[in-house]
């Protein structure tokens, strides 16, 4: 008789337990479904933010001139900030002496007023290289 009370118990005790369990689970989806829209990830949804990251991510390499016009031209253009101007020879001579390979570096780390990678943050070193390039041309 003893040991038939303590098994009902038993009994007892695992049906309010798991009353107890799909309770918790039916409070979790009550929250996931009040939740704002903006919360709640749908499956399509991230397909769609995957793919708007992936579309923003440049195609290639841009060109030198194309990184110049958009980076370096507000003071390469100018002389703003005391920057040397582009197609103005005479104050390129003496920093042409110290090689491409300096000027290369320069434009990469900074240099004074000059700000590291002209403020392009995400160029790589292939395409400061060819900004560079562009920027000494004809000289
Ligand atoms: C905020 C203004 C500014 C921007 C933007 C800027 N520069 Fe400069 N740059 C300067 C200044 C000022 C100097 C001269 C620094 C000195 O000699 O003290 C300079 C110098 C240089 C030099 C010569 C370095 C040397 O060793 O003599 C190179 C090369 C150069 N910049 C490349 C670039 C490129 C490439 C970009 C664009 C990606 C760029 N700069 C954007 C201001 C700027």
């Amino acid at each position: 008789m003893h040991l038939i009370k303590r098994i009902t118990l038993l009994i007892g005790l695992t049906a309010t337990l798991f009353t107890a369990a799909a309770f918790a689970q039916a409070e979790g989806d009550l929250a996931a479904r009040i939740a704002p829209v903006g919360d709640v990830y749908l499956d399509g949804e991230i397909v769609t933010a995957n793919t708007v990251v992936e579309s923003s991510e440049p195609a290639g390499p841009r060109s030198g001139e194309k990184i110049y016009n958009t980076y370096c031209v507000a003071c390469h253009g100018t002389g703003a900030a005391g920057a040397p101007i582009k197609g103005k020879a005479d104050q390129w001579t003496t920093r042409l002496t110290q090689g491409e390979a300096t000027l290369i570096k320069h434009a990469i780390e900074g240099f004074n007023a000059m700000p590291a990678r002209g403020t392009c943050s995400d160029c790589s070193d292939d395409e400061m290289m060819a900004t560079v390039q562009f920027l000494i041309k004809g000289l």
